[in-house]
């Protein structure tokens, strides 16, 4: 790993306890409305264009840089209620990030949830760089990643290497959530000041660790556009499936396959 993505996951490791609440406070509870948008969209997208397989074939999926789990979450509250593919279906997760304590808190919560529920979803725990992972070639049917691209050394290697090496080159969907670059826009200007000035205060006021929101507000500064991002993925061999911008439209939603053409 490289030191930019080691100072990345200790910054992780030192704010796990209160990302949650850190989370929901800096973005008014919208992070909760984003993640179920993606989790929706994508689901009843993959149902939509995969409706194929039996009931004995398992479905895996994939939730890199999960952080506490809240994309895991939803998809375990949503899947059954989003396209007749995934009923009676075994379904596999598997929980992704490089920061220990993050998934400890995931695996908490994620219990808890799965304990209320008569599902078939299993789910794994993973320790690892997303940039270089332990999955197989091939071996993922659905990968979502929110709000972990930006926090890579290189996107356009990670999509065109790891990413397609990962999904499963007949019936896999990749579904990214991410903020956008709205300091390339005037129209964002409020938005702009509450990134330069109120993210700073909040973070004074209730996190010990002022640097890592700074960071928060200097990787979407740093971020590539959506239409380079865009861009990426299609020179990566992808098909961009489905694309939007969530309200308020600082978050841009991505959901793209293999494209085999
Ligand atoms: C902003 S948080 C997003 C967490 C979660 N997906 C969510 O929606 O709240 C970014 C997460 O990505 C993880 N992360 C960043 N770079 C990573 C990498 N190269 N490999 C694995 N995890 C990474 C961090 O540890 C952190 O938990």
């Amino acid at each position: 790993m490289d030191n930019f993505s080691k100072n990345i996951r200790s910054m992780f490791d030192s704010i796990c306890g209160r990302y949650d609440f850190m989370n929901h406070l800096l973005s008014c509870g919208l992070d909760i409305y984003w993640r179920k948008n993606m989790v929706k969209h994508s689901l009843l997208n993959y149902a939509k264009v995969f409706s194929g397989g039996g009931p004995q074939e398992i479905i895996k999926i994939a939730d890199i840089a999960s952080g506490t789990g809240d994309v895991i979450k939803e998809v375990i509250t949503s899947i059954d209620k989003t396209g007749a593919i995934f009923k009676g279906r075994q379904i596999d997760i598997f929980c992704a990030d490089f920061s220990l304590p993050m998934v400890k808190i995931a695996k908490r919560k994620l219990e808890k949830i799965l304990l209320r529920r008569k599902s078939r979803v299993r789910i794994n725990y993973v320790i690892c760089d997303a940039q270089n992972s332990c999955f197989k070639d091939s071996s993922m049917d659905m990968v979502f990643i929110a709000f972990g691209l930006r926090n890579f050394s290189a996107i356009d290697k990670f999509l065109s290497e790891e990413l397609k090496r990962i999904m499963n080159k007949r019936r896999s969907m990749a579904v990214i959530l991410e903020f956008n670059n709205i300091f390339n826009y005037r129209l964002f200007a409020f938005f702009q000041i509450y990134y330069n000035y109120f993210i700073a205060l909040l973070a004074k006021i209730f996190s010990k660790n002022i640097a890592a929101y700074k960071y928060l507000v200097d990787s979407i500064k740093r971020l590539a556009s959506d239409e380079e991002i865009l861009k990426m993925f299609t020179d990566s061999g992808f098909k961009i499936f489905n694309y939007g911008k969530i309200f308020p439209f600082i978050v841009s939603r991505y959901i793209a396959i293999i494209n085999n053409s």
